[in-house]
């Protein structure tokens, strides 16, 4: 890259100056890096193939569901990791093959159930019995047959934050081990399926090494080779995501290494094996663009507030999760730094980016962008304060364009009307 012309475009994406993208599209934004998702995509392919695993990438949309984004890894050959019929319409709309989408969740609806299946979803990943039934009964409905797999709760510890923290035995997810070998011979028994595999996803942000998804994936493994003894049929295991990030300085853990866990458990099997990673795909390839709105002091407290609040990125309120913020501007790139609290505008104390960060003193009007914002941004969005959903911008190379357009104070008010007898 030309040094000089980053020196004075400031902070870029890609080829693109992300003031360019400020001036333009206004802020808060969300802009997305095409190179970026493709690098990553292609990345954990590569891992998997130097580890000589047949292993199928599902995109776990809820990590971004934006279309170009979903089009963009859909190009790459990804599938999808969906858990609502939104998910599913949203993952189709991008172009992704309905046999490439696996349907997850704890509490499908038989109205998403039909739908799913109505679609030929490659898989539904079922977590209980009474889910079994509701399956078998849409199937039947349909006159079809569907692949369904049981998602296990293997019980161990991911060491990861316990929102986010799935695969132990106190969680709502999947079902007990111990009950799978039962439930899977049932299931081989239930009318409109077929029992294809099975599955887990034991948390997400998982930095602490390979310990706990090797524990889980040899509990896989042990009940594989359970289930083909009673002679029961098992060709798929789906291995879930959960792939930490380094959002501050924390250990990452390698697709290479998630890879070799793989293999050296699941590996020699003779099973078509899955995975459905999310943040490690899309969260370094997204940052939140926003602008100061001003500074001002509490007593010894410096306050930065911005036009981007938690209604926009709600990870740093609802997981105390860190986000990098770096000015912008190739003057206060370089400013000298002092500490200050990094805030939305939004009647909540909890509306905080961050405290005690080091920023340079921030005039009205400039930018920061948050780091790490790919995933699980955009996604869990809302419009509390009634702010209207910021817009997304996609850059690839030199190019940018809206992805998804700023909400518009009308489209907030639609949908909203006063009762019939409020008319007269
Ligand atoms: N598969 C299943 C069944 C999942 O539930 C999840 C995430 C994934 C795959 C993808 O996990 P990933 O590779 O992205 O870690 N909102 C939280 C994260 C929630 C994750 C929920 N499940 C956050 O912002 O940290």
């Amino acid at each position: 890259p030309d040094l000089a012309a980053h020196a004075q475009d400031g902070l870029t994406m890609e080829d693109v100056p992300l003031a360019r993208i400020a001036a333009e599209i206004g802020t808060p934004t969300w802009v997305y890096s095409a190179a970026t998702l493709r690098r990553r995509y292609r990345a954990m392919q590569a891992a998997l193939s130097e580890a000589a695993l047949d292993c199928e990438i599902h995109f776990a949309v809820k990590a971004n569901p934006n279309l170009a984004v979903l089009r963009t890894l859909a190009r790459e050959g990804a599938g999808a990791d969906i858990v609502s019929e939104g998910e599913l319409r949203t993952a189709l709309a991008a172009g992704i093959a309905p046999h490439h989408v696996v349907f997850s969740g704890v509490g499908k609806t038989m109205r998403e159930l039909r739908f799913a299946i109505g679609q030929g979803v490659g898989q539904i990943n079922a977590e209980s019995v009474e889910e079994i039934a509701m399956i078998s009964a849409a199937a039947t409905e349909l006159g079809r047959t569907v692949d369904v797999a049981i998602r296990v709760n293997p019980d161990v510890d991911p060491l990861t934050h316990a929102k986010i923290t799935t695969g132990k035995s106190e969680n709502k997810f999947g079902v007990a081990m111990a009950d799978a070998p039962a439930l899977y011979a049932r299931m081989a028994a239930t009318p409109g399926i077929r029992p294809a595999g099975i599955a887990t996803h034991i948390g997400s942000q998982i930095t602490a090494g390979m310990g706990a998804y090797a524990a889980a994936y040899r509990a896989l493994a042990d009940l594989v080779r359970a289930l083909r003894a009673q002679g029961l049929p098992v060709d798929r295991v789906d291995c879930g995501g959960g792939l930490g990030i380094p959002y501050r300085n924390e250990p990452a853990p390698s697709p290479a290494a998630l890879a070799g866990a793989i293999r050296t458990t699941l590996g020699n099997l003779g099973v078509r094996l899955m995975m459905e990673p999310g943040r490690w795909i899309a969260g370094p390839a997204g940052v939140l663009l926003a602008s100061v709105v001003l500074s001002k002091r509490n007593g010894a407290r410096r306050f930065v507030i911005l036009d981007a609040a938690m209604n926009d990125l709600v990870r740093p309120a609802m997981y105390e999760a860190w986000h990098g913020i770096v000015p912008v501007s190739p003057t206060d790139y370089v400013a000298p730094v002092s500490s200050c609290d990094v805030v939305g505008p939004v009647c909540e104390t909890g509306d905080t980016f961050a405290r005690n960060r080091g920023l340079p003193t921030l005039e009205p009007g400039s930018l920061v962008a948050f780091l790490d914002a790919g995933a699980y941004g955009a996604a869990m969005s809302s419009t509390y304060n009634a702010r209207p959903l910021a817009a997304e911008v996609l850059v690839d190379g030199a190019r940018f364009g809206v992805v998804r357009e700023r909400q518009t104070p009308e489209a907030l008010l639609a949908g909203q009307r006063l009762p019939d007898w409020y008319a007269a």
